[in-house]
């Protein structure tokens, strides 16, 4: 019984000097914290970059991909040029307001956490790749020339509509969604005009559209605004009709692109890199 007793008065002394040990490192732990913090500490910088990477994760790539690097809708946010204003400032404008007229949205977050945000992409360092290495001018060849891109597509008031207007794709896109644009362009399809009067109308996707008129016609295009009682569709030979539905027999979204694919057979890889360049090269009026 004694020996028990002896015992475990013994565990309980080394006890009590163990905590007594720990509660000393904790105190000087904690002094050694206040030192840094106080000569200027970059445990709170990296805390909110942290921040701002989970923010950034959940909010933001699927537009502007894992790491901001680009890749979904949104262009790639670490290649050090800031078409919409390069400073903190307005990289905190853009986030909490959004870009009118295009597919950045305005946000609501607290003041602190769209700060977070900034930081964290001020701390991404540009990616290695982020320069095509093709041709710009041979590109532009190819785009007006064997490419026929500019039948579809708009440049500077310059070219066909039945595709969006490419003036500015290379401040709005990344590199992979311009490639996939053209290698498979029904893998995600380009959302159409926001009406600027009406914020609140549908945003039309710019699919094939198929009509059936009463008559028999049949008419195939884009649809260039749509709503419950008429449709105005531009045909492939770029002519627009306005129908009202009550006129036709049926009206087919086909969810897929009217854009061509252009494989390798088409346009193989060094054509493809040039038109790359001429598109990265498309950022509008600076
Ligand atoms: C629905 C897609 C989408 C989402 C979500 C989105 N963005 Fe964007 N963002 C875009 C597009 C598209 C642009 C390019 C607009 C343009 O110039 O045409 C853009 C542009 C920007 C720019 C301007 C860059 C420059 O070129 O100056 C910043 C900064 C930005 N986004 C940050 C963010 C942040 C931070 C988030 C998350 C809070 C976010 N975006 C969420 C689509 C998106
Ligand atoms: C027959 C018309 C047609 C031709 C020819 C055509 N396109 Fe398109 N393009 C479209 C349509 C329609 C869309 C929108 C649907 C989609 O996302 O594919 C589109 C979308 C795009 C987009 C995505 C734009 C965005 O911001 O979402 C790019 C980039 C593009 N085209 C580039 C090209 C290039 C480069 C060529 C030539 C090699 C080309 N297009 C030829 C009709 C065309």
């Amino acid at each position: 019984m004694r020996e028990v007793a002896k015992t475990s008065g013994i565990r309980l002394l080394t006890a009590a000097a163990m905590s007594a040990v720990i509660f000393l490192g904790l105190v000087l732990q904690a002094q050694a914290d206040d030192r840094r913090a106080t000569i200027g500490d970059s445990a709170p910088i990296a805390r909110q970059t942290k921040e701002g990477a989970s923010l950034f994760r959940a909010n933001c790539s699927p537009c502007h991909g894992l790491n901001a690097r680009g890749g979904g809708r949104g262009p790639d946010l670490t290649s050090g040029r800031w078409p919409h204003g390069a400073t903190d400032a307005a990289i905190y404008r853009t986030i909490s307001q959004g870009i009118p007229g295009t597919e950045m949205p305005a946000n609501n977050f607290e003041d602190s956490e769209t700060q977070a945000i900034v930081a964290y992409l001020r701390s991404l360092r540009p990616s290695s790749e982020s320069v095509s290495v093709g041709d710009r001018i041979r590109g532009e060849g190819i785009f007006v020339g064997k490419g026929a891109c500019s039948g579809c597509h708009m440049v500077r008031g310059k070219g066909g509509a039945l595709g969006p207007d490419l003036s500015r794709v290379g401040a709005a896109r990344s590199e992979s969604y311009l490639i996939d644009s053209i290698r498979e362009p029904s893998r995600e399809l380009s959302l159409g005009m926001i009406d600027p009067n009406n914020p609140y109308g549908n945003v039309l996707v710019y699919d094939t559209v198929t009509v059936m008129a009463r008559t028999g016609q049949r008419i195939t295009g884009i649809a260039k605004n749509e709503d419950t009682f008429s449709i105005q569709l531009l045909d492939t030979s770029q002519q627009l009709h306005l129908l009202l539905k009550k006129d036709l027999e049926s009206v087919t979204h086909e969810r897929k692109s009217l854009m061509p694919v252009y494989t390798e057979q088409v346009l193989n890889d060094a054509e493809l890199q040039d038109l790359i360049a001429y598109l990265e090269s498309l950022r509008g009026r600076q």
